[in-house]
């Protein structure tokens, strides 16, 4: 993860910043003890299991296992790049990383070259704007104010076929780095033209506010509507939410996430008040937008155009909600509304009531399905009950599960038993499910002496001196703790400082940093009481090194037998023997 940027950096970068005060410029940090509390961010809670320790300098969520030094914690939080991350505190602190560290030919180096060309772009499509009355008067019919045109950046293309390419060609930008940003296509007998033109201009943003690319809309009633950017290096649908950058705050004080489809649909509701709002620009919901979304709340509400919204294949989009473990509510607007025309016409108040009213997905997907049957014979209801169930299924929580099967039970007066057969019939669910909690506490689970010596190895010095002269790294059995004790090993010998806030920054899976705050945040002991864990952890270990070279010994015997080879079988009892002595 930090091959590029000097360790020495690193760790003079974390020696001088705070974890508490960066966090606690992002989450209400309350003092508990030693360490500090609050809800998670990164999992949806009702009781603080977040904790940061100033002493340790790292975070760790007991609830959901989210680990990590300051760095982790900018890029979960906001989602940056390693060095990105490093670079923001280093920023704040005056330090200066060496630019060819800095610039190599790592992705986010081009995140920066492509979101610089793309900036380039914007400010050119606003000056556009300003200099085009038809633009401006068309954004004022969709009763789009100034202020907001400002706010969202948006400009106009103009009818040329270079007038862009000419603007970056001034500013020493590449036509190869043009076209691959998506803003220049190349002509079949050579040269680039313009990708936009004569359209009014939306810029998408990312949740830093970096331009990732355009949608480009016809100011009439031509064909196609929208043109988009294609995909770069820098821009993949279905990674990012429109707005997002705007409304975050928003979402997070409000606890809630108002999804809509379109850019009128985000800008005009924003505009009158709806701020809590992203929208998901013409794609389905995809999974890491959902999972962009999670970061700041679990409840959204999607508004559907009244027509889509009746549409089977759509709800079933919306499983994919459930299944991420999102509370999700349904608006259906009246047939021929949009969200941006609704507050048009009615304004932002029946807007919000709707919102207030809307269904949860369940109650909805079972009205439209009845609904669609009309008459409830035995074979709607299966069928019915089939689709429900596909639904009921992706519910992780058993409670809840057994809820919707009783509501079931009640609407389609099905006996229960009925309904749990049937849903025993539907496949286990699916492998993205291996991401939640309990999976995650499973694939952690390691042996605890292993730990207790990385918690304690963590803390003293000559606690590593102590456990090197008995344990090798191979020794613990665990691939990640043994790899941390190689690393803890090497650092001393190396005469260096040993504490997860560091170590963390020599591994680039997310375990490592799981597994050095698991450890640390272990309970503490006193001196006395750690003296003897060390030793009994040790003997633990060393017991176990004993058994498992037993049991090997033990598989080696039976294959020589198998095999008839006397004198590797004599050698191999004799080992055997001795193994039991030492023992
Ligand atoms: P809509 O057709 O509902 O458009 O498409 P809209 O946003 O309401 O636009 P107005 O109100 O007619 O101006 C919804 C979204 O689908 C995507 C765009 O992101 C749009 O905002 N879309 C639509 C395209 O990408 N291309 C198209 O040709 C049409
Ligand atoms: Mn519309």
């Amino acid at each position: 993860m930090s091959g590029r940027i000097p360790e020495n950096i690193l760790e003079d970068i974390l020696s001088r910043t705070d974890i508490v005060e960066v966090i606690s410029s992002y989450l209400p940090l309350k003092k508990a003890g030693r360490n500090f509390k609050t809800n998670c961010p990164f999992h949806h809670e009702k009781t603080a299991s977040f904790v940061v320790s100033p002493e340790k300098q790292i975070y760790h969520c007991f609830g959901c296992s989210e680990s990590g030094n300051v760095f982790k914690f900018l890029m979960r939080h906001e989602r940056m790049e390693f060095p990105e991350a490093v670079e923001m505190l280093a920023k704040r602190l005056g330090v200066i990383i060496p630019e060819t560290q800095k610039h190599s030919k790592e992705p986010s180096s081009s995140t920066l070259i492509y979101s610089k060309i793309n900036d380039l772009a914007v400010s050119f499509y606003e000056s556009n704007l300003a200099q085009t009355p038809a633009a401006i008067e068309y954004l004022h019919r969709r009763q789009i104010k100034p202020q907001t045109i400002k706010e969202f950046r948006l400009g106009y293309a103009a009818s040329g076929w270079d007038g862009l390419i000419n603007f970056l060609r001034l500013k020493l930008i590449g036509l190869d780095l043009i076209e691959k940003s998506g803003l220049a296509l190349a002509k079949e007998r050579g040269g680039y033209y313009d990708r936009f033109r004569n359209r009014i201009i939306f810029p998408v943003f990312d949740v830093r506010s970096r331009a990732l690319g355009f949608g480009a809309r016809v100011m009439d009633q031509s064909l196609p509507k929208y043109v988009n950017s294609p995909e770069t290096p820098i821009y993949t649908k279905g990674r990012n939410l429109y707005g997002l950058n705007l409304s975050k705050d928003y979402i997070r004080q409000s606890d809630s996430a108002v999804i809509v489809e379109g850019y009128l649909d985000f800008i005009i509701p924003y505009q009158e008040g709806v701020k809590n709002i992203v929208a998901s620009c013409g794609t389905a919901l995809a999974l890491e937008q959902i999972r962009l979304l999670k970061r700041y709340t679990h409840n959204v509400v999607m508004i559907y155009d009244g027509d889509a919204a009746g549409e089977l294949a759509t709800l079933r989009n919306l499983d994919i909600l459930i299944e991420e473990g999102m509370n999700v509510k349904i608006v259906s607007l009246p047939v021929g509304f949009d969200p941006d025309l609704l507050v048009r016409k009615f304004g932002v108040a029946k807007l919000k009531s709707l919102i207030a009213q809307a269904s949860n997905l369940f109650d909805y997907k079972f009205g439209i399905l009845k609904t669609r049957h009309g008459i409830i014979d035995a074979n709607a209801k299966s069928l019915i009950a089939a689709e429900m169930l596909s639904t009921i299924n992706k519910f992780q929580n058993a409670i809840i599960r057994s809820e919707y099967i009783r509501h079931l039970s009640e609407g389609l007066k099905v006996q229960e038993s009925y309904l749990l057969e049937e849903l025993k019939k539907i496949k286990p669910l699916d492998k993205h499910f291996s991401l939640n909690l309990q999976e995650k506490k499973k694939k952690l689970a390691i042996n605890p002496a292993e730990k207790l010596l990385i918690k304690f190895m963590l803390e003293e010095k000559n606690v590593i001196e102590r456990i090197r002269l008995e344990l090798a790294p191979t020794d613990f059995q665990d691939e990640r703790t043994s790899k941390i004790v190689a690393l803890i090993y090497d650092l001393i010998t190396q005469g260096k400082t040993v504490s997860p806030n560091i170590l963390m920054n020599y591994f680039d899976e997310d375990a490592a940093a799981e597994l050095l705050c698991e450890s640390a945040f272990m309970p503490d002991l006193n001196l006395q009481e750690r003296d003897k864990a060390v030793s009994d952890c040790i003997q633990r270990l060393k017991r176990d090194r004993l058994k498992s070279k037993r049991q090997n010994l033990h598989t080696q015997i039976k294959n020589a037998q198998a095999a008839g080879d006397q004198q590797a079988l004599d050698n191999l009892v004799k080992q055997f023997q001795d193994s039991i002595e030492k023992g």
